[in-house]
């Protein structure tokens, strides 16, 4: 039997050596203000040998607020004496951070925790680990992290955790950090992003590790794409359909497509395809109240909201004698009305209103005569796609509206998971009824086992009112695909950081990459990853997204303004 000796251990200055494995550890002075989405994996490239060492200790609640009410009166005694401004700003920054923590650390929304973070390249030679802790340095430092070499400390850095020694650390080893520090010096590979029964939303832009997300498994199934023309968000949808029809193959889908971009892919899939603007494929009636399972005050409701849209000069008194009319309509008209019922309840008030008469001729001589009868459209195959494609622009928010309406009566009537696609959703958000009917929508689905999934080109539309922020907040996933540019509003309300903010006008486009590079926000996580497509899902996707659509405008936004 050979007895082999305990290896020997070495402890240079800056190295440790185990017998042929050298070590050499770098600490954390201060760590970066503000922590880059994928930073591990940018600092620790599986290209080069390096180790992170993490320690955590929970910092029980009270003690935490201790500490930062401390941190706060410090920093306000040293305020009160200091003169120099870039030292009263760092400080007033110190003060502010400390009580909102402190608020946070009481709501019970983050904790305090004491971190021992150690870094250290590993290697079978004293030069080499030298040299790779240099880099790792650099990098650092380029995120504007101050890092230092633990001289003549580095068995002390290394040493294994043991909280029961509690024999010290060299300086640069303990960091006191609240939750939200300590989840971004996790990887991102874990397992909360490998939902069961999830359909691959992509890889990971850092190393590849595939994302899984179940949209059925969370209170709102609903999620939002949002890029710029030609970043991807159609094909995304393709995608997403795919893979959650294969996932649950009783999914029943329905695409509004202003543009018509989804109608052969739909064909493609066995589906059934409306065009709105030829109405060959039959009609949908806008007043059927069946969309609201029969409830005919709600559809009242739904119809005075539609025609708002229509017709959003309507004057005060205009807009209150059409409302009333549609009121008469549902009380005591025919149990499916028609645009020609509503026009009649309308001319029999005396004096009747000339303007409005004049506007509501649209449906019986104008060009929303189409409109105007019983639904004679009723697929029962699955994807259906709404074609909104040659409409004139000031209709389209009174179709788009209506359609979703209809959709909205499909998932309550149909059994089984349901997915609803609303492509160019901006449409709807443009005026402040058909928003907050999106919203409505986007906030009840779930009791219907569906989900939407919006596409559109900026977040600011949905931004700018009340109702619009409300659906942003009621979508579980959010995805950013290329965006021309991110407002100080957006990056506070999706709570990116800057360098997300500055990467996403920069995200690689599919047309020079084969993929589109995004940033997802799923729950409190942001992940930054590549939508690629198999081989299969890419050659039917490109055989059918986007044929037979109608030719952009010249002037270049989809919605031809
Ligand atoms: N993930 C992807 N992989 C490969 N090609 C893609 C991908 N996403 C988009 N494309 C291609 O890029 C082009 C623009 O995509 P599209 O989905 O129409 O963008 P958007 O709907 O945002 O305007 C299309 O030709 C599409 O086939
Ligand atoms: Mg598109």
């Amino acid at each position: 039997m050979t007895v082999v000796p305990p290896l020997e251990k070495q402890e240079g200055p800056t190295v440790l050596r185990t017998g042929r494995r050298h070590r050499a550890p770098l600490l954390v002075r201060d760590l970066s203000p503000e922590v880059p989405f994928g930073f591990l994996g940018r600092v620790l490239p599986t290209t080069e040998p390096l180790e992170l060492t993490l320690e955590l200790y929970r910092i029980p609640p009270a003690r935490a607020l201790e500490m930062l009410e401390g941190a706060r009166a410090v920093a306000e005694a040293e305020l009160a004496s200091s003169g120099a401004p870039g030292e009263t700003s760092r400080l007033e920054v110190e003060r502010d951070s400390s009580g909102a923590l402190g608020q946070a650390v009481a709501r019970g929304a983050q904790e305090l925790w004491r971190t021992g973070i150690c870094f250290a390249a590993v290697g079978s030679s004293r030069v080499r680990v030298e040299a790779v802790r240099a880099r790792l340095a650099e990098r650092l430092s380029a995120l504007r992290f101050r890092t230092r070499v633990p001289r003549y400390g580095v068995a002390g850095a290394l040493r294994p955790p043991d909280p029961l020694e509690g024999a010290p650390r060299p300086s640069g080893y303990w960091h006191t950090l609240p939750s939200d520090a300590v989840a971004a010096l996790f990887p991102f590979g874990d397992e909360t992003v490998a939902e069961p029964a999830g359909v691959l939303v992509g890889l990971a832009l850092a190393d590849a590790s595939p994302v899984f997300l179940d949209r059925w498994s969370h209170a709102s199934h609903s999620w939002g794409i949002f890029g710029t023309t030609g970043s991807g968000k159609s094909f995304a949808a393709g995608l997403l359909i795919l893979r959650t029809r294969w996932m649950r193959p009783d999914l029943d889908v329905v695409v509004l497509d202003p543009l018509g971009e989804f109608s052969e892919f739909v064909r493609a899939l066995g589906g059934t395809v409306i065009r709105i603007a030829d109405g060959r494929a039959g009609r949908l009636n806008p007043l059927d109240p069946v969309t609201t399972g029969g409830d005919r005050r709600e559809k009242a409701g739904r119809v005075g909201t539609l025609l708002r849209a229509l017709f959003p000069t309507l004057t005060d008194g205009e807009a209150a004698a059409l409302d009333a009319a549609v009121m008469r309509l549902y009380d005591r008209g025919p149990s499916v009305p028609t645009f020609d019922d509503l026009v009649r309840e309308v001319d029999e008030v005396r004096p009747s209103e000339g303007r409005l008469r004049a506007l509501l001729e649209v449906f019986r001589t104008g060009s929303l005569q189409g409109a105007n009868g019983p639904t004679t459209f009723h697929p029962d195959s699955s994807p259906v796609a709404v074609d909104l494609s040659g409409i004139s622009d000031e209709h389209r928010a009174f179709h788009l509206a209506y359609v979703l309406d209809w959709a909205y009566g499909r998932m309550r009537e149909r059994p089984g998971p349901k997915l609803v696609v609303v492509d160019e959703a901006h449409l709807l958000v443009r005026h402040p009824p058909t928003a907050e009917f999106l919203d409505r929508v986007v906030r009840h689905v779930r009791h219907y086992d569906a989900g939407l999934l919006l596409l559109t080109q900026s977040p600011e539309d949905f931004l700018a009112l009340p109702s619009g922020r409300s659906t942003l907040r009621n979508l579980y996933a959010t995805a950013f695909l290329r965006l021309p540019e991110v407002s100080s509003t957006a990056r506070d309300f999706f709570g990116l950081t800057s360098s997300e903010a500055e990467w996403l006008p920069k995200a690689r486009l599919p047309r020079t990459a084969g993929y589109s590079e995004s940033l997802w926000r799923v729950g409190d996580l942001h992940l930054p990853l590549a939508i690629v497509a198999s081989t299969p899902e890419y050659e039917l996707l490109n055989a059918t997204l986007g044929k037979g659509r109608t030719p952009r405008s010249p002037a270049g936004r989809e919605d031809g303004l």
